[in-house]
């Protein structure tokens, strides 16, 4: 990290860097991304959408194991290498709901995950993929995730990009994923943790009257600070322009139409609508809130052949002993939406409970029990 740009113009007073933006960097200023800035597409119907709500066909095999009420399942005694497309489109709608969805012991292959991935859209590549320099970058449809055994928090002392924070992958992009999946190859025993944080929850978690507002606003998702620290950081890459996009700071989910909180700390910097200090402030109040949902958070502990198809997540920081290497695919989702009449996840749940006890209430009605007002 001695290279680090910021290192070398250190003020004489405090002994810090005079400032951690690295943009005095000319590495940063004359580097010519290869690609340019994705244009907005419009993707196949998402697979989910295809499914059986009951998902039958996948749960004639697998074992469900919800890890928390609001976020994170395992899926056990299955094999993804083995899945029909029935199975596929069933496993998109279970990811859909419950954010995370994982597998231990998987034999998928890169050539596998692909293909699997296939089924689900269009694969995007990371905009600042390491790996595909200097080889061709039309061919690779996968991202080879390197563990980094240097300690984050001191790499954030000199760079701009919170990269350790919780962030949904490339959410600055026009079209951010739907789907992602990361299978890991080589993993330590303890450590590289990565812990994801349910959407649905951090909306519902809002009171009424907070999540009025945020609605009306647009979330900045940058890549800049990414962009900025990964050349400082590698001094090669990335393959896109940076690119600002403003995301409705709610969006309607377009597989379950339930509101979704769509703001993150590592992509997010402000909001379109308010000034300066107010957008500040509201994203250190959002910092708090995503930080402090236990109930809506999940951690998971890695180990060879594990795999997760996931959200919103950061991995947990720290050093450990060993490599720590996965593999990850990612489809080009739907452009972000708010539909202002769609439901939170608790307003449905609530809906259900209502309809549920009036379809009782009518039943016991029909049967001389007891007739409801
Ligand atoms: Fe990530």
């Amino acid at each position: 990290m001695a290279h680090l740009e910021a290192r070398k113009h250190i003020s004489s007073d405090s002994g810090y860097p005079i400032t951690i933006h690295p943009n005095f960097n000319p590495k940063i200023k004359g580097h010519v991304p290869p690609e340019s800035i994705r244009e907005e597409i419009v993707p196949l119907k998402d697979r989910a959408a295809f499914a059986d709500p009951e998902k039958r066909a996948l749960f004639a095999t697998a074992k469900r194991v919800d890890l928390t009420e609001s976020i994170g399942t395992v899926l056990k005694d299955i094999q993804l290498s083995q899945l029909d497309d029935r199975q596929l489109d069933e496993l998109a709608l279970l990811v859909s709901e419950r954010g995370v969805v994982y597998f231990r012991d998987q034999d998928l292959t890169t050539e596998q995950q692909v293909k699997l991935f296939e089924h689900y859209g269009t694969l995007d590549k990371h905009p600042a993929q390491k790996a595909s320099f200097p080889r061709p970058l039309t061919r690779e449809k996968h991202v080879t995730i390197r563990g980094s055994t240097e300690d984050h928090r001191e790499i954030a002392k000199y760079t701009p990009w919170p990269s350790g924070d919780f962030h949904a992958d490339t959410s600055f992009e026009v079209n951010p994923p739907s789907y992602s999946l990361l299978r890991m190859e080589e993993h330590p025993e303890v450590g590289g943790d990565t812990a994801w944080v349910s959407q649905y929850g951090l909306y519902d978690a809002l009171s009424p009257a907070m999540q009025k507002f945020v609605e009306g606003l647009h979330a900045i998702h940058t890549s800049r600070l990414q962009y900025d620290t990964i050349l400082d950081l590698w001094g090669t890459g990335p393959n896109r322009p940076p690119i600002d996009t403003h995301h409705p700071a709610v969006r309607t989910h377009p597989v379950t139409g339930l509101k979704a909180l769509n703001v993150n700390g590592g992509f997010v910097t402000g909001f379109a609508e308010l000034k300066k200090t107010e957008s500040d402030n509201l994203l250190d109040f959002f910092q708090f809130h995503i930080h402090s949902a236990d109930d809506h958070y999940v951690r998971w502990k890695w180990q060879v052949g594990s795999i997760a198809i996931c959200v919103v997540h950061r991995v947990i920081p720290g050093a450990y002993k060993g490599n720590r290497r996965g593999i990850r695919t990612t489809v080009f989702g739907e452009k972000p939406y708010c539909d202002p009449a769609s439901e939170s996840r608790n307003e449905r749940a609530q809906r259900l409970e209502k309809e549920r006890q009036n379809m009782d209430g009518k039943h016991e009605g029909a049967n001389g029990v007891h007739v409801p007002a």
